[in-house]
């Protein structure tokens, strides 16, 4: 099997392009060669860049499936299917379930309702990367239909997560000590482990299924995250919530209350199909070691630990 990896060298690139292999495939990725570490020498690097609409890479070669994970607008879809026409096989997106409407209850599958599309936006935005993945996906059904499949992960980590997110929560309950938590302890997470997402997308390719699935992990909560990291830390953690207005917006996996049935979403679809569940304690465990493996650099985002002694001081 031939696949070709729009993004290959990115996070949840990375690790389909060595599930990919790990399955016997041979594998192509196309990117501007600018994210992540070397991929492995038997990956075939395309090089070019979907902003200035450069494709020349993809004008020859046939593939049985492409995975799309750079495709964040209409025209970066659009220009790539205008290129690969009928030598990409199975088209397989990877959209997000930022594509859901929001506030949605508890339990809900790839059937609730979606956002308005919006075709184009300069900036991704809370707002905008949401409702263009819904038009990205459109365009991507119209196109192939039956040859369409649409992958939406939930908040995904794993080794090779750089985004810090997840890490900041993980370094945090591994450093031990009172926490200050701008949220309830309750607070669920459906965090997936990026080797999940990347076996489902393989499998899905192997059995040439259609139709959208949520990539979605098990369910557990912010507490459990912090203190799954402290015991496999060996230390404690004594877990302070202090206000949400605290700390600054769009602070690390924070969400208001009203959109936590975004956290209990429906998997059963994807699992049904030999999507795996990595369970937590072996994410966090790996993530760990990842981060020690690359020396721990400083993190843009979350309190510093001064930042945070001021907090838990007041409360
Ligand atoms: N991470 C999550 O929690 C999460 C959750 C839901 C959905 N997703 C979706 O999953 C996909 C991958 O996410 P990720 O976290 O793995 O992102 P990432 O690490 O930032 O990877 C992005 C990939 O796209 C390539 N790329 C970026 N700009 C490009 C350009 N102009 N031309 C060609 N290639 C370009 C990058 O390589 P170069 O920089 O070398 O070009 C890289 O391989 C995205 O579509 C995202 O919406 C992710």
């Amino acid at each position: 099997m031939q696949i070709l990896v729009l993004g290959g060298n990115g996070f949840v690139g990375r690790a389909i392009v060595e599930d990919a292999l790990a399955h016997g495939a041979e594998v192509a990725s196309f990117s501007r060669g600018k994210s992540g570490s070397p991929l492995p020498a038997e990956v075939t690097e395309l090089v070019g860049d979907r902003e200035t609409g450069d494709y020349d890479a993809l004008r020859t070669g046939e593939w049985d499936a492409v995975v799309d994970l750079s495709g964040f607008r209409t025209r970066d879809v659009d220009q790539a299917m205008d290129v690969l026409g009928d030598r990409g096989g199975r088209y397989v997106f990877v959209s997000s379930h930022a594509v859901y409407v929001r506030d949605l209850p508890a339990g809900t599958d790839e059937n609730a309702p979606r956002r308005e599309p919006m075709r184009d936006a300069e900036v991704l935005t809370n707002d905008t990367y949401g409702p263009c993945k819904v038009a990205c996906e459109d365009d991507v059904l119209e196109r192939y239909g039956d040859r369409a499949t649409i992958v939406r992960p939930g908040r995904v980590t794993g080794p090779g997560d750089s985004s810090g997110t997840a890490l900041y929560w993980i370094r945090r309950g591994a450093r031990g000590g009172r926490v200050a938590l701008p949220t309830k302890p309750e607070a669920p997470l459906q965090l997936i482990d990026s080797r999940d997402v990347a076996r489902l997308v393989v499998q899905l390719i192997t059995d040439e299924r259609a139709g959208a699935f949520n990539a979605i992990g098990p369910d557990s909560t912010i507490a459990e995250l912090i203190e799954v990291a402290a015991d496999l830390s060996h230390t404690t953690v004594d877990i302070v919530p202090i206000p949400l207005d605290a700390v600054p917006p769009r602070f690390p996996l924070m969400d208001p209350e009203a959109e936590w049935g975004e956290r209990r979403r429906s998997p059963a679809k994807a699992r049904a199909v030999g999507m795996p569940v990595t369970p937590l304690r072996t994410t966090v465990a790996d993530v760990l070691q990842w981060d020690l493996d690359r020396g721990t650099p400083e993190l843009s985002l979350g309190l510093t630990p001064e930042q945070e002694a001021q907090l838990l001081a007041q409360q």
